[in-house]
């Protein structure tokens, strides 16, 4: 896989640098992606599962499929590319890290100041009062946990057709309005408003590098493509850099 000279050249200590990760990331640790032929929504389906009407209609259901997520997600480790975006960070002093991760697998490789899109697996909250609950429940139960106000506990996660975190999209934004390279790695790029992050970053003259094993909507837009498993890319990016003396 050939990094260009371009790239390592534009990667200097003043550069911006925002990047936007996807379940692709969290691939090489066992998490299943969304989209993939073998991944979640391929298997199981997002309107029951991912939304609050399928909560509302089958809450058992939803709280031990999130409870099952949460078993599988509690047994995997980050992989070498979350240790490398963890490093990255250590490099560049202009450096914004967005995840539509809900693993916090980034948060245990040691990225810091992580801006989740989508919310996180490991908290829940009161659907009526909205009460912040951790991850105390027992996740073999099918019980769902209700808060002392009488409403039902849900995960902490954005589902479909649900508002991102007003603070999460506003700085997301205004890292991708404001960088000198974009990176989208090991996202399909097929779900707003994470999506439009890549194109707003290019539309203000950002170079944009896609790290997929996979062409996506956005590799015909993207300045680069490295068509490798990101867990492979980024430790040779991060060695190209260290060869560069950034
Ligand atoms: N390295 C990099 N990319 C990879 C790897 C890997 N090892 N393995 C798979 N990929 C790529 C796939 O080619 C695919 O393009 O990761 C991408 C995963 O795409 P999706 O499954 O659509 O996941 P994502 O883009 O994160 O989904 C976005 O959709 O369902 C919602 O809220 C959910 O946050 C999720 C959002």
């Amino acid at each position: 896989m050939k990094i260009s000279n371009k790239l390592i050249e534009l990667l200097d200590l003043d550069c911006r640098i925002a990047i936007l990760t996807g379940t692709g990331v969290s691939a090489e640790s066992g998490v299943s992606t969304f989209r993939d032929p073998d991944g979640l929504w391929s298997r199981f389906n997002p309107a029951e599962l991912a939304s609050m009407n399928g909560f509302m209609s089958n809450p058992e259901l939803v709280w031990s499929w999130y409870n099952y997520r949460r078993e599988i997600i509690n047994s995997v480790k980050p992989n070498p590319g979350h240790y490398a975006l963890a490093e990255m960070q250590k490099l560049f002093p202009y450096y914004t890290l967005i995840t539509q991760n809900v693993d916090r697998l980034h948060q245990s490789a040691g990225s810091s100041n992580v801006i989740e899109l989508h919310g996180n697996i490991i908290d829940n909250h009161c659907v009526r009062c909205e009460e912040p609950f951790s991850n105390e429940f027992d996740l073999r139960s099918k019980v769902v946990p209700h808060c002392k106000c009488g409403g039902m506990i849900r995960p902490s996660v954005v589902w479909f057709g649900e508002m991102l975190p007003d603070a999460a999209i506003a700085d997301a934004y205004y890292a991708a309005e404001n960088c000198d390279v974009f990176f989208s790695i090991g996202t399909s790029a097929e779900v707003f408003p994470a999506a439009n992050l890549p194109h707003i970053a290019r539309s203000k003259g950002a170079y944009v590098v896609e790290i997929n094993p996979n062409q996506t909507s956005l590799s015909n837009y993207a300045d680069e493509c490295l068509r490798q498993p990101s867990g492979i890319a980024m430790p040779e990016l991060i060695l190209q850099l260290k060869v560069k003396k950034i």
